[in-house]
C-alpha cells in the first residue's frame, strides 16, 4: 500500500484541462461538504466558508473533481439549512456572498467544480412568502404559492387528507382559519405549490442567480416530490421517502415533475461550460429513477439502491447490474454513493451485527457496532465504489474512515426526526458530527476554540486527518491512492466485465484494472499472476489469497 502522492489538481495545467472537459460529470468524483461540520473558521462551533476555503488544498490533494455543498442559505436551521428563508443570500453563520464568491474562485483555480444544493419542494416557514400567506385570507394569491387546503370535517378541524410527514406525525398544520398547509417534512418547511407560475418563476431566478456567480450545478433536494397527485387523494401506500418496490404514494414521483426538470435543463444549457443537475430522488425501481436522467432532464441521480444494498456481494452485484442497465437505457452514467448527511455512515452500518440492516440512527441504548470490522469493510467498499463506471460521491470524513457518533445523548440531538417521533427514530445527528482535523487540538481541530455544535466521539482523535496524513496505511492514503489511480487508469469511464466468482465476491475487469472485493469472511484465491496495485488493508493479500472483508485492484497492463 505504499503510495507516493502525485498531485493531480494542484498543477494549473491539469486544473485547466479539468475545467474544459464538457462531459466532466460523467465520471466525476464529487465530495459532499456539510457546511455546519466541515471546518469552522470563526470558532463559533459551526462550520463556515472561511473554513471550507481553507481546506481547498486538502481537497485538491485528495484528488476530487467537484464538491457539493449542502445548504448554506439564510435559514432558521430547523432542518439544518434545508429550511430556506432566502434562496439568494448566505446565512451569517456560514459567511457572506463575498465568502462564497471567494470560495468558488479558489476551488476553480484548483480545478474543483462547485455544486450547490437547491431546495425547491419547500421553503422555511420564515420565508417572506409564507409569512405573507399566513397574514392573508384563505383563497388569497399569497396562499396560492403553498399547499393550503381547507380542513376536513364539519368545522374543518381535521387534516385535509391522511398524509404523514417524513419526520413523523401528520403532514398538515392548521393555521386557525379553517385552512391547513402541507409539510411533507417539518411544520417549519411548508411545501410550495408548483402549479403556481410564480413559484416556477422564482426558482428560475434562483437558478440564474447562482449560475451567474459561477456554480457548476445543483443537487436538487427531494426531486421526486415537487408535484403531488391531482386532488391530493388519501395515501393508501403509507410509505415514506424510502418507499420501495414502485409503491409511490400520491406525493412522490408523479409524472409532472419531469416537466420542471426539462425546463431547468433548457435554462442550464444556456450556460457554458455545461452546468449539471443531480437528483436526490428516493425512487424505485431503477428504471423509474432513470427517468430523471433522460437526455433532456437531469444529468445524474443518486443511486440509493446501491447505498441500501448492505455488505452483501450478491445484493451489491444485483444493484450494480440493474443500475447500469437502467441508466444505459437512457444514455446516462450511474452514480455510486454509500454515505451522506441523512444516513448512518457506512463504516458504522457495516459494523452492525447484521450489516445489511438499515437503521435511522443509532443511539446509546442500541447494540453498538463493531468499529474495527465496519472500518475494514468501509475501506473495501471504497475500492468498489471508486472503480465502478460512472460518478462517485464521497461524504466528508468517509476518506478518514469516520464512524457515526452512536452514543449522542438525547439533549444534544437536533434532527427534527428525533424530536417529532419522541425519540422513536434516533435520526441523523450521528453522521453530522464536526470533522477531526488535528488529534491534539480543541474540537480535534474543527476550529481553534473547541466549540462544536455536536460533541465528537473520542475515536475521532485516532482518526484525525493529521494522524493519517503521512501514514501510508491510513484510510486517507487509501482514498488518495485510489483517486490517483482512478484518474490515471480511466476508471469511471471503463466498461465493466464481470469475472466468474462465488456469490460473496465481486470480481470485474475495468479496462486494465481488475477489481476483486471479498464480502465473505473466508479468504479466496487470487489469480496466480496477480500484481496488486492497491489493497484495502495491509493484510488484504497473503499467500496468494484475498482475505475476508477486503478488496484489491490488480494490474492487467502487459
Ligand atoms: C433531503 C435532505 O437531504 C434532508 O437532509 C432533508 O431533511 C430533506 N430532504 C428535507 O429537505
Amino acid at each position: 500500500m505504499s503510495d507516493t502522492f502525485v498531485p493531480t489538481k494542484t498543477d494549473p495545467g491539469a486544473a485547466e484541462a479539468a475545467r474544459t472537459d464538457d462531459a466532466w460529470w460523467r465520471d466525476a468524483v464529487v465530495y459532499q461538504i456539510y457546511p455546519r461540520s466541515f471546518a469552522d473558521g470563526d470558532g463559533d462551533g459551526m462550520g463556515d466558508f472561511a473554513g471550507i476555503t481553507s481546506k481547498v488544498p486538502y481537497l485538491s490533494r485528495l484528488g476530487v473533481d467537484a464538491v457539493w455543498i449542502s445548504p448554506f442559505y439564510v435559514s432558521p436551521q430547523r432542518d439544518a439549512g434545508y429550511d430556506v428563508a432566502d434562496y439568494v443570500d448566505v446565512d451569517p453563520r456560514f459567511g457572506t456572498l463575498a465568502d462564497v464568491d471567494a470560495f468558488i474562485a479558489v476551488a476553480h483555480a484548483a480545478g474543483i467544480r462547485v455544486i450547490v444544493d437547491l431546495v425547491p419542494n419547500h421553503s422555511s416557514s420564515a420565508h417572506p412568502w409564507f409569512q405573507a400567506a399566513l397574514a392573508s385570507a384563505p383563497g388569497s394569491r399569497e396562499r396560492a404559492r403553498y399547499m393550503f387546503r381547507r380542513g376536513s370535517g364539519p368545522d374543518a378541524s381535521l387534516p385535509p387528507n391522511n398524509w404523514h410527514s417524513v419526520f413523523g406525525g401528520p403532514a398538515w398544520e392548521p393555521v386557525g382559519d379553517g385552512d391547513w398547509y402541507l409539510h411533507l417534512f417539518d411544520p417549519s418547511q411548508p411545501d410550495f405549490d408548483w402549479s403556481d407560475p410564480e413559484v416556477a418563476e422564482m426558482f428560475d431566478d434562483v437558478l440564474r442567480f447562482w449560475l451567474d456567480r459561477g456554480v457548476d450545478g445543483f443537487r436538487v433536494d427531494v426531486a421526486h416530490s415537487l408535484v403531488k397527485a391531482e386532488g391530493l387523494p388519501d395515501n393508501t401506500v403509507m410509505r415514506d421517502i424510502q418507499g420501495a418496490g414502485g409503491d409511490r404514494g400520491p406525493m412522490w414521483d408523479q409524472d409532472g415533475v419531469h416537466e420542471i426538470y426539462r425546463h431547468w435543463r433548457r435554462l442550464l444549457d444556456e450556460y457554458t461550460p455545461p452546468r449539471i443537475l443531480v437528483a436526490e430522488a428516493w425512487v424505485h425501481p431503477a428504471d423509474r429513477m432513470a427517468r430523471y436522467v433522460r437526455a433532456d432532464e437531469m444529468h445524474q441521480a443518486f443511486n440509493f439502491p446501491y447505498m441500501l444494498s448492505g455488505w452483501s456481494g450478491q445484493a451489491l452485484r444485483e444493484t450494480i447490474d440493474e443500475s447500469l442497465a437502467a441508466n444505459h437505457a437512457v444514455d446516462a452514467t450511474t452514480t455510486w454513493v454509500q454515505s451522506n448527511h441523512d444516513v448512518v455512515r457506512h463504516a458504522t452500518r457495516f459494523g452492525q451485527a447484521d450489516p445489511t440492516r438499515w437503521v435511522n440512527g443509532i443511539g446509546p441504548d442500541d447494540p453498538q457496532p463493531d468499529q474495527e470490522l465496519g472500518l475494514r469493510r468501509a475501506r473495501a467498499i471504497a475500492l468498489l465504489t471508486l472503480a465502478l463506471p460512472g460518478s462517485a460521491y464521497i461524504y466528508q470524513g468517509e476518506e478518514l474512515g469516520l464512524p457515526d457518533h452512536t452514543t449522542l445523548p438525547a439533549d444534544v440531538r437536533q434532527d427534527p426526526t428525533f424530536i417529532r417521533t419522541g425519540g422513536a427514530e434516533i435520526g441523523r445527528d450521528g453522521c453530522r458530527v464536526p470533522l477531526p482535523w488535528r488529534a491534539d487540538a480543541p474540537a480535534f481541530g474543527f476550529n481553534e476554540t473547541g466549540a462544536s455544535w455536536l460533541p465528537q466521539p473520542a475515536v475521532f482523535g485516532e482518526l484525525a486527518a493529521d494522524v493519517q496524513e503521512d501514514d501510508p496505511a491510513s484510510t486517507l492514503s487509501l482514498y488518495r491512492a485510489a483517486l490517483r489511480l482512478r484518474h490515471e487508469r480511466g476508471l469511471g469511464r471503463a466498461a465493466l466485465e464481470w469475472n466468474e466468482s462465488p456469490a460473496a465476491v465481486l470480481d470485474a475487469d475495468l479496462g486494465d484494472v481488475r477489481m476483486i472485493v471479498n464480502t465473505g469472511s473466508e479468504p479466496v484465491a487470487l489469480p496466480s499472476d496477480a500484481r496488486v496495485l492497491l489493497a484495502s488493508v495491509p493484510d488484504a493479500v497473503a499467500e496468494g489469497r484475498l482475505a475476508g472483508d477486503a478488496a484489491v485492484w490488480l494490474d492487467l497492463r502487459g
